[in-house]
C-alpha cells in the first residue's frame, strides 16, 4: 500500500511534496502555516484577503484607521461608491505582507498566495490588477486564483515580467469552468500550471449553489481527467475539499492527479490565524453544528459553524474601513439587508439580520467560523484534555501525518 510520499507533484523544474495547504482567508493561513509547508517540502499559501487589515495587524501600519478616517463623512450613506482604495497603498500591504514572508522561507517547498476575485473592492479590474501584479514584485513563488472564473486574470498580468515563470494555478468546481477560463485565457500563450479541483465540502465559500450534496469531488475529477485526456491538454490536477487522511490523497494521486489541497486538518494547527479557543470550537463540533448557508454577501454559499457569532449579527455596515466586498458600483449585499431589517425593526436598539453578514467585519474578527465539512471529524486527530478541551497540532505533525500515514490512519500526537 503507498503513501503520499510516494508521489512527487512536478511544477516546471520544481519537485515538491504533493501536498498543497489552501488558502484561509483574512490570515487564518498565516505565513507561518505557509512557511511550515514549504519548509517540509510541499506548497503553502497565504492570501491576499483584506490585505490592508491583515498588514496593520502584522507590520504595524495603520491603514484602516486612516482610510476610515477619509471616508467617515460617509459612513451613513447607504451609496458607498466614494469609498475607494488607493491602489498605492494596496500595493504597498501587498509588499509588506509578501515580502515578509517570503523573507523568512526555508526548505525545497514553495509559496503562494490566494487571491478571491470575489473581492471587488468597489474597482474590480483595477484592484486585482494591483493585487496580482504587487505580489508577483514581492517575488510570491505563485498565484492560486480563486473564488471567480477569473475570465480576465490573466491579460492583468500577461505584460509582468515574471508573467511566464510564476506557478499560476486556479480553482474550479466544474469542467465547464475550467473551459471557460481555458478558453478566455488562450490568447495570452499560457496554460496554468495547476488546476485545484475544489469539491463540495470544502471550507469558505463554495462553487456550487444549495444544490452541494449531489456533487461529489472524485465525479467532478473523473470528468475533467477524461476531458483532458481527450483534448490532449495536460495540466496537473489538485482535487480538494473532503481529503481527511493520506489514504484519501492517495486514492486520488493513484488516479493520476498531481497532488492534493488540504485546509479543514490545518484549522486546529497551532500556526493557524484563528484564535485559540475559536481552534476549540471547530474540535467539539458535531456534524450537525455544521452548515452550509447564504449569509456571504458573495452570493456564494459558504460553510461555516452554525455558533458562528457572524450568523444573526446586525452590526452597521463597516465599508468605509473595510469594503471589500463592495462591488463597481460601491454595493453590498449586506447593506440592503441591514437596511431592510432597520426599516422593520425601527425602535430596536440592535437589529438583527439573518439574511446576510458584513463578512469583511465579522472574518476580520474571526467571528465567521467557516470550515469544511470533516470539520467534526478533527476530534478523531488529538487528545482531548481534562478540562474537555483538545490539545492543539503542530502543522509538521499533520503534514507528516497526511505525508507516511496508510490504510485511512490518523496519527495522534503524543501525549502530554
Ligand atoms: C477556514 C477556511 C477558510 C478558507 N478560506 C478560503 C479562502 O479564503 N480562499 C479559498 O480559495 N479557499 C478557502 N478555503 C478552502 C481551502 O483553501 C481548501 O481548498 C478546502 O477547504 C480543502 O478542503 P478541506 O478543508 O476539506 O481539506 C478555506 C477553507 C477553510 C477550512
Amino acid at each position: 500500500m503507498k503513501c503520499v510520499d510516494d508521489f512527487r507533484l512536478t511544477l516546471g523544474d520544481k519537485e515538491v511534496v504533493p501536498i498543497m495547504i489552501g488558502g484561509m482567508g483574512v490570515d487564518i493561513s498565516t505565513s507561518d502555516l505557509a512557511l511550515e509547508a514549504a519548509r517540509l517540502g510541499g506548497v503553502g499559501h497565504i492570501s491576499d484577503a483584506m490585505i490592508k487589515t491583515v498588514a496593520d495587524r502584522r507590520y504595524k501600519t495603520k491603514y484602516v484607521r486612516e482610510k476610515l478616517k477619509r471616508y467617515k463623512f460617509n459612513v451613513a450613506n447607504s451609496d458607498k461608491s466614494v469609498v475607494q482604495f488607493d491602489m498605492g497603498e494596496i500595493a504597498e500591504a501587498t509588499r509588506l505582507h509578501v515580502e515578509g514572508t517570503m523573507s523568512r522561507k526555508t526548505g525545497d517547498g514553495l509559496v503562494f498566495i490566494n487571491c478571491m476575485e470575489k473581492l471587488t473592492m468597489n474597482a474590480p479590474k483595477e484592484t486585482l490588477r494591483v493585487r496580482l501584479r504587487s505580489a508577483l514584485d514581492a517575488g510570491i513563488d505563485g498565484v492560486t486564483l480563486a473564488a471567480g472564473l477569473h475570465l480576465g486574470s490573466f491579460a492583468l498580468i500577461e505584460d509582468h515580467p515574471r508573467f511566464r515563470d510564476v506557478k499560476l494555478g486556479i480553482i474550479v468546481s466544474s469542467l465547464r469552468a475550467l473551459q471557460l477560463f481555458l478558453k478566455k485565457s488562450a490568447r495570452t500563450n499560457r496554460l496554468p500550471d495547476y488546476v485545484v479541483v475544489e469539491g463540495p465540502l470544502a471550507g469558505g465559500h463554495l462553487g456550487f449553489g444549495m444544490d452541494w450534496s449531489e456533487y461529489d469531488l472524485a465525479t467532478i475529477v473523473t470528468e475533467i481527467q477524461q476531458w483532458m485526456k481527450e483534448n490532449d491538454v495536460n495540466i496537473p490536477l489538485i482535487p480538494a475539499g473532503g481529503i481527511f487522511t493520506g489514504t484519501d490523497a492517495v486514492n486520488f494521486l493513484e488516479t493520476g492527479c498531481a497532488a492534493v489541497q488540504v485546509a479543514t486538518r490545518f484549522t486546529v494547527s497551532n500556526e493557524c490565524g484563528l484564535p485559540d479557543d475559536v481552534k476549540q470550537h471547530y474540535f467539539k463540533a458535531s456534524e450537525e453544528e455544521i452548515e452550509v448557508n447564504q449569509i456571504s454577501p458573495t452570493g456564494y454559499p459558504m460553510r461555516m459553524l452554525k455558533s458562528s457569532p457572524a450568523i444573526g449579527s446586525g452590526i452597521r455596515p463597516n465599508c468605509e474601513a473595510y469594503g471589500y466586498l463592495l462591488d463597481s458600483k460601491g454595493s453590498c449585499q449586506y447593506i440592503d439587508a441591514y437596511n431592510k431589517a432597520v426599516a422593520a425593526q425601527p425602535e430596536a436598539r440592535r437589529v438583527s439580520v439573518m439574511e446576510k453578514t458584513c463578512l469583511c467585519t465579522h472574518m476580520r474578527n474571526f467571528d465567521c467560523w467557516t470550515c469544511g465539512h470533516y470539520t467534526y471529524r478533527l476530534k478523531d486527530t488529538s487528545h482531548k484534555g481534562e478540562d474537555g478541551n483538545y490539545a492543539l497540532l503542530s502543522a509538521e505533525h499533520i503534514f507528516r501525518d497526511y505525508q507516511f500515514s496508510k490504510e485511512g490512519r490518523i496519527l495522534l500526537p503524543d501525549a502530554a
